[in-house]
């Protein structure tokens, strides 16, 4: 292919240069700050961003799902955290039997339910399984409360069992996603570290060692000041970036790598209609209690790319149309947008597969996890 014309809509465009400069700015960071990088791969659900992501250095790479680890586990990545809490021996048996034994797989525990699921398995498979216990900083999504004595109890419990190894503790402050500047996602970050620090203290004074203390979210990694005794971060969104991050304040509309190319099919006095409706854009209009977003992505026609005069809103979206809201400027039927989406997630997650430009050069990657939700 030579160039987007003759890319069918609505498609999902990767700006290689800028996917780059994300995948190494991310890593500098880390380097900085003598910290483990392990992305959460979430967000690309793809093998090639992920083995870049590894040969820029990361450590690992985080998934949320079994299907996700099976696939980077097949594709090459030996260490993988799977972050979400698994609570079923039938899901640890699959992905230990899928799994090479040579892989270092790491789950992630908030109950004793949990500890149980995985200690069945790992003896039966005669395998070592490293465990977290994840922690709730403030989201009040998953994790033990850091204030009560849960984190002290199911640590001795991972390490009664001869094939759990406790390897230390995991948050995740997504609530800095509803904060409304970088210095209020840093106080965010500061309070998680503290916290954690507070849970490493306790677990250590309770005789149990915490090798690692890992912690991420896109916001709190590129806002935080100091990371002292942190071990390892896990940001996943900022390979490509999307409206939620710039609203927060720590990123910038250029530096987003992801786009979804629309066509303009129709037109009304108020709306440009294109062909990416909520089967192409998602309708997620903000993660973790976020309440400011309006509409549903900042369109650009494709041949003035982030010119601030003609920048247009998403304003509404069926499942196949998404209406843009006119302003002073005309755009012709046939012709094309570039659509920043509010969340790049969920938009890569539905996509077909990613088409990376660079240049004159366009080829495609397939989302090989794509849809991997259990
Ligand atoms: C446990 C965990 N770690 C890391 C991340 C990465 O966060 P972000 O995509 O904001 O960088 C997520 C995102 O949902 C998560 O749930």
């Amino acid at each position: 292919m030579k160039g987007t014309a003759e890319i069918e809509t609505p498609a999902v465009l990767i700006d290689r240069l800028k996917l780059e400069a994300n995948l190494l700015s991310m890593q500098e960071l880390a380097d900085k700050h003598g910290l483990a990088l392990r992305p959460h791969a979430k967000t690309h659900k793809s093998v090639q961003i992920g083995r870049r992501q590894i040969a820029l250095g990361a450590c690992g790479l985080t998934v949320a799902t079994v299907d996700e680890a099976l696939v980077f586990g097949a594709h090459g990545i030996t260490s993988i955290t799977i972050s979400r809490p698994i609570v079923s021996s039938e899901k640890i048996d699959r992905v230990l039997a899928g799994l090479a034994p040579g892989i270092d797989l790491r789950v992630v525990v908030d109950s004793e339910s949990g500890v149980a699921a995985a200690a069945g398995p790992a003896a039966d498979s005669q395998r070592t399984l490293g465990v977290f216990i994840k922690v709730d900083v403030g989201l009040g999504r998953c994790g033990v409360d850091p204030g009560g004595s849960g984190a002290l109890e199911l640590a001795r419990l991972i390490n009664e069992s001869a094939h759990l190894e406790f390897r230390g503790i995991l948050s995740h402050a997504g609530q800095a996603y509803a904060a409304d500047s970088r210095e209020a996602a840093a106080e965010i970050a500061a309070a998680e570290r503290l916290t954690m620090l507070g849970v490493r203290d306790a677990l250590i004074g309770g005789g149990v060692e915490v090798p690692e203390v890992s912690v991420g979210a896109t916001p709190t990694v590129l806002a935080a000041a100091n990371f002292e005794g942190i071990t390892e971060i896990r940001p996943g969104n900022y390979v490509f970036l999307d409206l939620l991050p710039i609203g927060v304040g720590v990123a910038t509309e250029d530096q987003v790598a992801l786009t979804v190319l629309a066509t303009i099919i129709s037109k009304n006095s108020r709306y440009f209609v294109t062909d990416a409706g909520s089967k192409s854009l998602t309708s997620d209009s903000g993660v973790h209690g976020m309440t400011g977003t309006k509409g549903f992505g900042a369109a650009y026609p494709e041949d003035r790319y982030l010119s601030p005069d003609h920048r247009l809103r998403v304003d509404g979206l069926s499942e196949e149309h998404g209406k843009l809201a006119r302003t002073d400027f005309d755009l012709a039927i046939g012709s094309r947008v570039r659509i920043i989406p509010n969340h790049s997630c969920p938009v890569a997650n539905l996509a077909q597969q990613l088409v990376i430009v660079q240049g004159g050069t366009i080829t495609q990657w397939p989302i090989d996890a794509a849809r991997g939700s259990r």
